[in-house]
């Protein structure tokens, strides 16, 4: 596990460059709209949006969008196809927990996609997305499986090498979150970082305010 956080700013611009990554999204987008929670009148919450790629396959299909980021590069990336694309609904909104700043609005559906790794205490942050959910309102996390250290060729800012789902559907409970599940949404097969090729599996955990 490494401790320095990783400057995301440096990778925003080629960021969607790379298939594995925009495809990984594309399966995480399929396995939100699976669970048939999508409204087109939900406010919805994409906490460490990056450069949209989740974001954006949902866009259509819901109310409004925030994309929420520690990376200005990121959102700047993310705002350049707002902007391009002409949409009223989606807006950008920076944030960094870990500097102090706390989450603000209400939302009826949060998701996260790859971005808790990168978030070294993960209970305060389920506590702030609970926060601003309204009663009801679900949560979609997506991420890595536990495994091996091997996922990512750059360690940098990796503080959970993926995550154990029975402990992290604990987690949601102890932070107040009813009907948690996880399904596996994505596999991704390619070299770890010692070369070897492995299988790395992605969940998507649900669960809901009371
Ligand atoms: C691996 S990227 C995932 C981006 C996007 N969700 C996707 O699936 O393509 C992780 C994102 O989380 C953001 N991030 C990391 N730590 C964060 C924090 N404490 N608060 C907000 N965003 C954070 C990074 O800036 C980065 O954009």
């Amino acid at each position: 596990m490494h401790t320095e956080k990783r400057d995301f700013n440096q990778e925003a611009t080629a960021w969607d460059e790379h298939p594995a990554r925009v495809r990984l999204a594309s399966d995480i987008v399929e396995a939100i709209k699976g669970q048939g929670i999508l409204r087109p009148e939900m406010e919805v919450l994409d906490f460490g949006c990056g450069t949209g790629l989740v974001s954006l396959g949902l866009q259509p299909l819901v109310g409004s969008l925030t994309g929420v980021d520690s990376s200005q590069g990121m959102l700047a990336v993310l705002k350049a196809k707002i902007d391009r694309l002409g949409l009223a609904n989606v807006r950008t909104q920076y944030c960094d927990l870990d500097q102090g700043d706390r989450l603000a609005g209400r939302y009826d559906l949060v998701i996260s996609s790859m971005t808790l790794h990168h978030v070294k205490e993960v209970g305060p942050l389920l506590a702030s997305l609970h926060a601003v959910l309204t009663p009801g309102g679900s949560l979609c996390l997506a991420d890595l499986d536990s495994e091996e250290g091997q996922f990512h060729d750059n360690p940098a800012g990796v503080f959970h090498s993926g995550f154990d789902r029975r402990l992290l559907l604990q987690a949601l409970g102890a932070a107040g979150f009813v009907e948690g599940r996880a399904a596996t949404a994505a596999a991704i097969e390619k070299p770890g970082r010692d070369g070897a090729i492995r299988c790395f599996t992605v969940f998507l955990m649900t669960a809901r305010k009371p």
